[in-house]
């Protein structure tokens, strides 16, 4: 039977989710996508129906914001592009270079926004010319309110004007705020942004960053490529600092959407934090391992041209890289909790699943992993591959358990 959106929104997600399936891990996006549609009624076809074809996997990159905010300059871009491009980084797939809040200048007797020229001397087409010379790709930041959540100039008014100033400087990537909006309709305001962009006739993959106020999963996916689904990430296991919250907190506001996902439209749960220093390596491993298992964006963070071995090693952990970029795109999803321990997965192209063991509490804990939860018959006996470990594991029917590390995670493939 259908229901009214009016009831959907009063659902909350977690219910909806559950009464959707149980089985969804078995399903394609498509299928998924067309049950949700058809049991809560999204204001818009689920289908894309602006779909501008990027992004068919989570967009990887670099984003200035978590470790720079508004220290950003045209040296440190560049020095970053050379590192990604160093350290293997580019390689392993993080291609957009993304300069978020604080680029900005003042806008010409044109109304032509201008890049800082103190921090931007040689100009944003300069530097979007040497991204590319390094077969990187250029992002940039602006919002949808009169100024940026940085008090810099917003593209209200300026929409079509900035999108064209954006692809006459090779832009490939807008990451859309949304401070000092006041009582704009935000499905309105991306949507004209989104159309400025297609009408600039380059490709830009659009990167919504709403922090998930007005449900964007239930509307965007007609409109960009991502969209955040939370406040701003804290670099912290859990808890809250303002408007940011932990890596906990996050995860379970975005776990519940992951019917919303798929290739070209994918949930946001904000840009990484590996390496910025306000976790242990092995809640950093947790913390990307749960990105890769959420399907998220993986938008380095920190400072790549001065980042240790553990950060390397986290950031370029191609197995689980190629778990966030597996071709299914479906968003992975916790299948079991037992108090602090959880399983997680992800179905992958071909029909294995990646899966998740974390443990959120304070001490090592085994946890278990059954095929029931799954979606396997018991008796299957399937490979399983370690992708932290990087080995493969003696292949197993019915379940597979580890010790798991307190804030820390075990993840697995599991092919049959
Ligand atoms: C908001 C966004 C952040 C960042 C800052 C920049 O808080 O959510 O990701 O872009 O603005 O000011």
């Amino acid at each position: 039977m259908k229901k009214s959106l009016a009831q959907f929104r009063g659902r909350p997600i977690i219910g909806l989710v559950a009464a959707l399936s149980t089985s969804l891990v078995a399903m394609t996006p498509a299928v998924v996508l067309a049950q949700v549609a058809d049991d809560a009624q999204p204001s818009q076809p689920v289908t894309p129906r602006r779909a501008n074809g990027l992004a068919q996997t989570p967009p990887m990159g670099w984003n200035s914001w978590n470790r720079f905010a508004c220290n950003v300059d045209e040296t440190t871009v560049r020095r970053t592009a050379d590192a990604l491009v160093a350290s293997g980084l580019k390689d392993a797939g993080y291609q957009y270079v993304v300069i978020d809040d604080c680029w900005h200048g003042v806008r010409d007797a044109h109304g032509d926004i201008q890049a800082d020229p103190v921090r931007f001397p040689s100009g944003l087409k300069a530097l979007g010319d040497y991204i590319h010379s390094k077969g990187l790709k250029f992002g940039i930041y602006s919002d949808a309110g009169r100024q940026t959540c940085g008090s810099r100039p917003g593209s209200q008014g300026y929409e079509f004007q900035d999108a064209k100033q954006y692809a006459a400087w090779g832009v490939d990537y807008l990451k859309y705020d949304w401070c000092n909006t006041g009582t704009r309709n935000a499905e309105e305001a991306y949507t004209l942004m989104g159309d400025a962009l297609r009408a600039s006739g380059r490709d830009i993959v659009f990167s919504l960053c709403e922090w998930g106020n007005s449900k964007p999963w239930t509307w965007a996916a007609a409109v960009g490529n991502l969209w955040r689904t939370t406040g701003d990430i804290y670099d912290k296991w859990e808890g809250k600092k303002a408007y940011s919250v932990g890596v906990m907190n996050i995860v379970d506001l975005n776990e519940p959407l992951h019917p919303f996902a798929g290739p070209g439209h994918w949930n946001d749960p904000d840009m990484l934090e590996v390496g910025n220093g306000g976790m242990a390596d092995t809640e950093y491993r947790a913390h990307f391992s749960l990105w890769a298992m959420m399907a998220a964006p993986l938008i380095a963070g920190n400072d790549v041209a001065n980042m240790d071995a553990a950060t390397r090693d986290i950031l370029l952990n191609r197995e689980v890289i190629a778990i966030d970029q597996d071709a299914l795109g479906v968003q992975g999803r916790r299948v079991r909790k037992t108090g602090d321990l959880e399983v997680w997965a992800k179905p992958l192209a071909g029909g294995g699943r990646a899966v998740l063991l974390l443990n959120r509490g304070p001490g090592p804990a085994e946890i278990t992993a059954d095929w029931a939860d799954l979606d396997y018959p018991r008796h299957l006996k399937a490979k399983i591959r370690d992708l932290w470990a990087h080995r493969d594991l003696p292949s197993r029917a019915g379940a597979y358990t580890a010790t798991v590390p307190s804030h820390g995670v075990a993840m697995i493939t599991v092919q049959p």
